[in-house]
């Protein structure tokens, strides 16, 4: 249990961990190019570590020195291996398609969380390549034993980066071409770092091309994840001021500033500059009086991550929010949208639950309460928020979780309690 007070004021400057998704790639990238690569900043929560066991697991050889990682591809991997996904969505989507694309057998497979989330949204687009790839009723554990792959064309009915790259991955080692579309295009890293590791790979709007493909190994310098950013970033619309440094702003990640936009907080992008082909900025953002908004389903795989967040935000809005087109909220960590909503009833907020939504009625302040986290690691860091912009504070219930995306959590934020 965390124990957070209600603040008046909330002032500082943070440097936040390494940016979850992007750390991924460069583990499992690596692991399967020529050469060695150095990461530095990389974020070593717990999901990340579960990339690295896997790769491990398959014989690559990664040194961990505090957040530097130096990884050496392997030109052989190892076959009919367990690889322990953890909690890790990122790591079970991607690595199906990475391990169907090398032609060996692996069984894959994760926590009760991440056994209930659907992966036949994987094995099926993979299917489609020649890949042999079995679920066990769309869910993990999953199975999958060599086959050739051929290049194919195919439109993606939800936008889901996880599913993209799992295709890009195996499409890399197919026989012909591979194009992959989605309805709004979501979080682009894999495009970019397998552009920078020599891939053959052509950007169309939403729809990507690959053709058999060598990588080279390349060196990351992973920018500060604006998904843990964000919960800084609120502190300082709702309670004072905040300067996150570093962020990254890729513009399919950037959903949060849009949110800012229409709720009318006060933020601006300082020191912007370009590192390993990402955009970053160090981010202020001031005390702010926010109107309702409306977010609909094209603004959503660009703040996927903080819609729980930004829902919160709403809770202090003036007015009524209408959030729509977000039912991928269901299948993350939590059914996020259930989740979400029981959290900020439970600090005093109007929210009610939709079938893709929330609908969220603004009030000047929020009394505070005991909040779970439902064991979902974006649930804690929201309550956390709620708890220090309300009146009296609370506790957050099962804390621990914040460990997959953010170690220092509870110690950042209560440090400038
Ligand atoms: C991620 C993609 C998103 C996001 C997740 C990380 C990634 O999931 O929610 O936290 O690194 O590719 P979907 O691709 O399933 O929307």
């Amino acid at each position: 249990m965390q124990k957070i007070k209600g603040r008046k004021y909330f002032e500082g400057e943070f440097e936040l961990p390494g940016d979850k998704s992007i750390t991924h790639r460069a583990i499992m990238l690596n692991s399967g190019a020529d050469g060695e690569a150095v990461i530095t900043n990389a974020l070593m929560g717990e999901d990340c570590v579960s990339t690295c066991r896997c790769m491990r697991t398959l014989g690559a050889k990664i040194a961990i020195e505090g957040t530097t990682l130096r990884v050496s591809g392997t030109p052989r991997f190892r076959r009919g291996t367990e690889l322990n996904c953890g909690n890790s969505g990122t790591t079970i989507r991607l690595l199906t398609g990475f391990v169907a694309g090398k032609q060996i057998d692996a069984k894959l497979y994760g926590d009760e969380s991440l056994s209930a989330r659907p992966m036949g949204r994987v094995a099926e687009p993979l299917s489609l390549l020649g890949a042999n790839v079995k679920t066990t009723d769309g869910h993990a554990p999953v199975y999958v034993s060599p086959a050739p792959l051929y290049g194919t064309e195919m439109s993606l009915l939800i936008s889901s980066a996880q599913v993209k790259s799992a295709i890009l991955l195996a499409g890399i080692s197919a026989n012909g071409e591979t194009r992959v579309s989605e309805p709004v295009k979501s979080r682009d890293h894999t495009e970019r770092m397998l552009a920078a590791m020599g891939a053959d790979i052509r950007v169309n709007g939403n729809s990507v091309t690959v053709g058999k493909s060598v990588l080279k190994a390349v060196d990351v310098c992973v920018p500060s994840d604006i998904s843990s950013a964000a919960y800084f970033m609120a502190l300082g619309a709702l309670k004072g001021k905040t300067l996150c440094k570093n962020v990254g702003i890729n513009p399919t990640r950037t959903g949060i500033l849009t949110a800012f936009d229409r709720l009318g907080v006060k933020y601006s992008l300082l020191n912007r500059r370009v590192s390993a082909g990402e955009e970053t900025a160090d981010i202020l953002v001031e005390k702010s009086k926010m109107r309702a908004i409306t977010i609909t389903a094209e603004d959503v795989p660009a703040m996927i991550d903080e819609l729980p967040l930004v829902a919160l935000l709403c809770a202090f809005a003036e007015g009524e929010t209408q959030i729509t087109g977000a039912k991928e909220l269901r299948v993350k960590e939590s059914d996020r949208i259930r989740t979400t909503t029981e959290l900020i009833r439970n600090l005093g907020g109007d929210c009610q639950e939709t079938p893709d939504g929330f609908i969220i009625r603004g009030r000047e302040t929020l009394v505070g309460g005991d909040v779970d986290s439902y064991l979902d690691h974006r649930i804690a860091m929201t309550g956390a928020v709620g708890l220090l912009a309300s009146e009296k504070g609370g506790n957050v219930l099962r804390p621990e979780c914040c460990a997959i995306s953010f170690p220092d959590f509870f110690e950042k934020i209560s440090g400038e309690c």
